[in-house]
């Protein structure tokens, strides 16, 4: 007969509760990153990188973000480090006060744009109310109100004479684009119609093998930007995929 201190132990099933509960201790305990949307026990190795932590700290030197977003400049800088290998200009839709891009920027290194123009587009005075759906309206007026800065940014990127600013309203704006191909996109203004305005003016100009990184696509409040450029993404006869990080990646193939 068995020793009854002996009999294999069967540990009852958890819950679904205290599964969820069980491992989110774990995520906590282990989490290498914790911020912004999402926690992870990837091994994050280039959070040590000094590359990295250079092209973070430039952006963060001339941003207000109020949070850490290591995850979406993590993004942002390598896909800009594919994209430097191809002959086009890179685009910002949205650069506020120019944080995201002087990541990429100080990341790929200015050298990377000796043949090509950075242009930031941004009205530098926030969101256009003309634009904005009812739903916008209210967010715009719980979280999202940007005061001028054009003179800042001015200022900011003035060391770099390829970084073009243009200052207004997209799509508007977009006539003073140069025309030229692009081979890196990033939209950045937590609006439909813009970002839908921008994304079908850049297609045809974007290079085969360019990045194009939407900002707010996984964002709960800005679900309605999601279905929009979706449905302008099979349109064009390809798809955004999600990132944890809550921003949307589209390659361009051809
Ligand atoms: C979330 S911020 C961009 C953040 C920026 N990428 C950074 O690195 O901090 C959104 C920006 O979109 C701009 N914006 C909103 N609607 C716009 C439009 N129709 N045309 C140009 N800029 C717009 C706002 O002025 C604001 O600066």
């Amino acid at each position: 007969m068995m020793d009854i201190d002996k009999e294999p132990k069967i540990k009852a099933p958890l819950s679904e509760d205290d599964r969820k509960k069980a491992f989110i201790e774990k995520l906590v305990r282990d989490a290498t990153c914790a911020e912004d949307l999402f926690a992870t026990r990837a091994e994050a190795h280039w959070l040590d990188e000094p590359d990295f932590q250079n092209a973070y700290a430039a952006a963060e030197n001339i941003s207000v973000w109020g949070s850490k977003i290591r995850w979406r400049v993590y993004t942002l800088v390598k896909s800009a480090q594919a994209a430097a290998r191809l002959n086009g200009n890179f685009v910002e839709c949205g650069a506020n006060r120019g944080g995201t891009a002087m990541a990429v920027l100080t990341y790929v290194s200015p050298a990377a744009f000796d043949n090509r123009k950075f242009f930031l587009f941004d009205t530098f005075n926030g969101l256009v109310e003309e634009q904005l759906s009812e739903a916008e309206r209210k967010l715009k007026h719980d979280n999202m109100l940007y005061p001028p800065v054009v003179e800042i940014v001015r200022q900011t990127f003035a060391p770099y004479n390829f970084v073009s600013i243009v200052q207004g309203a997209v799509p508007e704006s977009l006539i003073h684009y140069d025309g030229q191909p692009v081979a890196y996109l990033h939209i950045d203004m937590n609006v439909v119609l813009p970002e839908v305005a921008a994304l079908r003016f850049f297609w045809p100009l974007l290079l085969p093998g360019a990045p194009v990184i939407f900002d707010d696509y996984g964002f709960p409040r800005h679900s309605a930007q999601r279905i929009a450029l979706d449905e302008l993404a099979k349109e064009l006869g390809t798809q955004i995929m999600m990132l944890p990080t809550g921003q949307g990646l589209l390659w361009k193939m051809d």
